[in-house]
């Protein structure tokens, strides 16, 4: 099996791209990429040199994934939801050297129109709502809204919200995996059940 590429589309030679995945119309993927297998790059998605994305992440439309953001397996990208890599960006001072790091950790979900203001680290199965700012590190689990964004829940693997508070202890057990998620001060973990 290998991927597959609409003819509308570039891909830089040296780029790295998985098994199984597509690339979409007009999306340009750099060099130095390297994209697991299984992804989907929706229509005009950007894909920088100094990036990784992992097995199984969907990418919708006019997504541009900078140079220094890296997305671990199963990231879903809401369409033209925004990265960024300079803190404080100035057209006449060059910056190259001062990116920040961004890492989306496993199973996250950036809702449609986000942005994420680089330098932090988002957490396993975070669920980040449509139109939120976010710029600050964000606790695995959290459904974060707003502008700029704050923590009005917790999310379930599945997406839905846990009927449990921000903080204090509780256990929760999904009705459609039947996964358990303890929750022990203001963290939430899920335990293999
Ligand atoms: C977060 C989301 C999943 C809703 O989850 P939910 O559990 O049904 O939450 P509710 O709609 O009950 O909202 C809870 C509260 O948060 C608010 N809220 C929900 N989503 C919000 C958002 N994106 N921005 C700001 N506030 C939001 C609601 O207005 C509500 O506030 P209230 O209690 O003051 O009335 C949904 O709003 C969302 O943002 N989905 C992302 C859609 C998307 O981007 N899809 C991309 C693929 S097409």
């Amino acid at each position: 099996m290998a991927y597959t590429v609409h003819p509308s589309a570039i891909v830089d030679e040296g780029a790295q791209i998985g098994d199984g995945s597509r690339v979409w119309h007009f999306a340009h993927v750099c060099a130095g990429a390297k994209i697991g297998r299984n992804v989907s790059l929706g229509q005009n998605v950007f894909v920088g040199n100094k990036v990784t994305i992992g097995d199984n992440c969907k990418i919708q439309n006019n997504v541009s994934v900078y140079d220094n953001v890296a997305l671990e397996e199963g990231v879903f990208c809401g369409p033209s939801m925004v990265f960024t890599n300079v803190y404080n960006p100035r057209s006449l001072i060059e910056r190259k050297s001062e990116y920040r790091n961004t890492l989306v950790k496993k199973g996250v979900t950036l809702g449609a129109n986000c942005t994420v203001v680089c330098g932090v680290t988002i957490g396993e199965f975070a669920f980040i709502g449509a139109g939120a700012v976010i710029n600050k590190d964000v606790k695995p689990y959290a459904l974060m809204v707003g502008v700029p964004a704050k923590q009005i829940g917790w999310m379930s693997e599945y997406g839905d919200q846990i009927p449990l508070p921000l903080s204090g202890e509780g256990q929760y057990q999904c009705p459609y995996t039947q996964g358990i998620y303890h929750l022990n001060k203001n963290c939430l973990e899920k335990k293999l059940s």
